[in-house]
């Protein structure tokens, strides 16, 4: 074992013992296809049905009054089968943590059950570290199994195609290696708990307005070369249990029901063996059954119980419908098998929710980006400098998203601020910040030397006031995003812009902390010379903030997205919406909870294409505001020693050296710039390295054939051309240090 591998193992050892129980292989494994089959001869014509829908057990929800005794109000519950042993499913959301409903989940002592929260999945993201994404799966895994959930809604992976999209911080950012690759990681952290994964939503659901009626349109090709790969490189990683298929149609043909996607694609060409589960009032009829949706989720929530009489009914008449039938359970049980959920059913534990916190502290403080540091002001020397503390409800804690994945902490959330609205969502939307305060940070970093004031920032002029009476300024703004809606624009809400302003303009050593869930947009950039992008930083936020401040981390977050510098450079200038819904008696009467029923209308998808994000930028010239990948440490690093061999694939090394005065950590990112055929920017592979100061490391990625193929529809298949392919690598997409160039040998390759 090199000493690399060995490192690695170590790693993993570390992180597994960190994030939960290590279980014994043997009890999982035992052949989950055979295991399934027998139970499936075994099953009743009834039992057939029991495990192919399930209810959404939450009591406020509309036509809800039957929660069987004994089932957590959650996502979802799906009954087992007690007399061939097979156990019910308990489903919880999500990706960032065992999400908190609204506080109406009680522990045995009747308090809100609240969890552990990770930062948002752009902060994940911004880690590049795949190491920290199988921690964090593990660690909420760990959670949902002692809290009694069997199954996890985690793995969010939509690629952003606009940065006004309002679940983007639950997902993992714009590029497909990288969603991919940290997706599967987490999937991998999560099931090594004997917790069910799923990944979702499938696919190309890119935008919240109108999410159960906007019809994205894209061709093949773009698709399998976006999104559609980004959720292929996280199937082949983490081999989910499940996949949940999303709300929006896709060229005219809902996801829930689509044969292209479930069976050509996902069952056919990437030999998925798990099951298809919905999207929460995403079925449109019992032909879905046939499209490749096996389970129908929230059967509340769609306008029929499909997966049940009338499937049935078919069922009776047509020896081919008892086969899907047969086949939808063989898909279930096989992923409860091979899982561990029915030979270690789940036992209520208590939490450690300390050491958990521990592993969300590590997520935040790799997954801050420093954006800008001009005259170094950062990191503050503790004690040397009086600062004012600005806004962003920084007395109090760090800012999180809302919809379905919001979670609270173990004492639910420390600061609600009541945002409201009307309709299903409106119970949902307050902006909840987790107890950990960026002040409380600041002011034990600075304890025993100069003063650290607050002020809320309401008034810009009372806290530029404020500012000009420190050594330094720091201005803490938030941006609330949730499920359900998109922002208008990239704007920062509440007037704190001018905020920013006020205080930038009262004290050039101002500093911006942005806790925010997308990019969003800086007329203020010229004026502060100093930027954190610390996202929705989790349940040791405020801690992790304070440590990049003042050193005792050095960032090495990178961005996993772009920042436009104007919306003209976004590929679809407005957000795509349906015409404004029918207001009369009758619209209203046919309201499902989503509100009454939208139009079909289209997004078009074939703008960008498979050039999603910083492709985009690349094809068109643009100069964004901050290009993906791009992040700034404490440290400096050299690249050089670049060398490319080819064959039938690329393996590109070089070396990288930190040249600066302390220990850091900096992502090697490699680009394709060029193939014989297209000019095109691709990320073809990352490597994230700690050096000591003078230290180099020679680091080297060898290129899946996929990311310098292009798909072919004709052939249904990637082809790969042969010829000479161009390589950069470098420290953002828009920051190229060393080039070269070497050649393929070219073919077709499997879909
Ligand atoms: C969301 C899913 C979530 C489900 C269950 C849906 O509205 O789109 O991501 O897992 O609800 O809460």
């Amino acid at each position: 074992m090199s000493v690399k591998t060995l490192a690695g193992a170590l790693a993993s050892l570390i992180a597994l013992s960190m994030a939960g129980t290590v279980f014994a292989q043997t009890t999982a494994v035992q052949d989950p296809d055979a295991r399934a089959k027998a139970t499936v001869a075994q099953m009743s014509f009834e039992e057939k049905f029991m495990l192919l829908h399930g209810i959404m057990p939450l009591p406020v929800l509309p036509g809800t009054s039957d929660i069987p005794p004994g089932v957590d109000i959650a996502a979802g519950y799906v009954p087992g089968i007690e007399r061939l042993g097979v156990p019910a499913l308990r489903e919880t959301d999500a990706s960032l943590g065992v999400a908190y409903v609204m506080g109406l989940r009680k522990t045995a002592d009747g308090k809100p059950d609240g969890a552990t929260a990770l930062p948002s999945g752009l902060a994940l993201a911004s880690t590049w570290n795949p190491e920290l994404a199988y921690e964090g799966g593990a660690m909420i895994g760990a959670e949902a199994r002692d809290k009694g959930f069997n199954v996890l809604l985690g793995g969010g992976l939509n690629l952003t195609r606009d940065p006004r999209n309002g679940r983007n911080f639950e997902y993992l950012g714009e590029d497909p290696l990288l969603s991919g690759t940290l997706a599967g990681e987490a999937v991998r952290g999560t099931q090594s708990q004997q917790v069910i994964s799923t990944v979702k939503h499938y696919a190309n659901n890119g935008q919240e307005t109108g999410r159960q009626t906007a019809n994205a349109i894209i061709s093949e090709a773009n698709a399998r070369e976006s999104e559609l790969l980004a959720f292929q490189f996280a199937i082949e990683r983490g081999n989910p249990g499940a996949v949940m298929c999303a709300y929006n149609p896709v060229n005219n043909v809902e996801s829930c029901s689509s044969d292209e996607l479930l069976n050509l694609t996902l069952k056919r060409d990437w030999h998925f063996k798990g099951w298809v589960m919905s999207d929460w009032g995403a079925v449109e009829g019992v032909k879905a059954a046939f499209g490749g949706l096996d389970q129908q989720s929230g059967e509340q929530l769609d306008t029929g119980l499909y997966f049940d009489k009338p499937l049935k009914e078919l069922a009776q008449k047509d020896p081919k419908v008892l086969q899907r039938v047969n086949e939808m359970n063989q898909r279930i049980l096989r992923s409860m098998y091979a899982l561990g959920v029915v030979d270690n059913p789940v036992v209520k534990r208590p939490i450690d929710f300390a050491k958990n916190a521990q592993v969300a502290k590590a997520v935040a403080q790799e997954g801050i980006v420093l954006l800008k540091n001009d005259k170094g002001l950062l990191p503050l020397a503790k004690g040397a400098k009086s600062i004012a503390v600005i806004g962003g409800y920084a007395d109090a804690g760090v800012i999180s998203g809302g919809g379905s994945s919001q979670v609270a902490g173990p004492n639910g959330p420390g600061t609600t601020v009541r945002v409201g609205g009307s309709g299903a969502m409106g119970a949902f939307s307050n902006e909840y910040y987790h107890d950990s305060a960026p002040l409380a940070a600041i002011e034990a970093a600075n304890k025993g030397g100069k003063r650290v004031s607050y002020d809320n920032g309401f008034f810009p002029q009372r806290a530029a006031e404020a500012a000009k009476a420190a050594d330094v300024a720091i201005v803490f703004v938030t941006k609330w995003e949730i499920e359900g809606q998109d922002s208008p624009d990239l704007s920062l809400p509440r007037g704190q812009d001018m905020l920013i302003e006020a205080v930038a303009s009262a004290n050039p050593n101002t500093i911006v902390v942005l806790e925010t869930g997308n990019p969003i947009a800086m007329p203020w950039l010229s004026k502060v010379g100093t930027l954190l992008q610390a996202w929705y930083a989790g349940a040791k936020g405020g801690e992790a903030i304070g440590d990049v401040l003042f050193g005792s981390i050095n960032p090495s977050g990178r961005l996993p997205i772009t920042y436009p510098a104007a919306i003209a450079q976004l590929p679809r200038q407005k957000i795509d919406a349906p015409p404004p819904a029918a207001a009369s008696a009758e619209a209203m009467a046919a309201a499902s909870v989503f509100g009454p029923p939208a139009q079909v209308f289209d997004v078009d998808y074939n703008i960008d294409g498979s050039d999603v994000g910083y492709r985009w930028y690349a094809r068109n010239n643009f100069q964004p505001l901050f290009a993906f990948g791009y992040g700034l440490s404490y440290t400096t690093f050299n690249y050089s020693n670049l060398k490319v061999e080819g064959g039938e694939t690329l393996k590109v090394s070089f070396d990288i050296t930190n040249t600066g005065k302390i220990t850091g950590k900096e992502v090697g990112q490699v680009y394709l710039t060029a193939s014989p055929k297209r000019t095109q920017q691709r990320l073809l592979g990352f490597e994230k390295v700690e050096l000591q100061p003078g230290e180099t490391r020679h680091v080297s990625v060898v290129a899946d054939k996929r990311l310098l193929a292009n798909w072919d529809s004709k052939a249904h298949g990637w082809q790969l051309d042969a010829g000479i392919y161009h390589i950069a690598v470098g420290m953002s997409a828009m920051d190229l240090k060393l080039q070269e160039s070497a050649k393929v040998s070219g073919g077709k390759l499997k879909p």
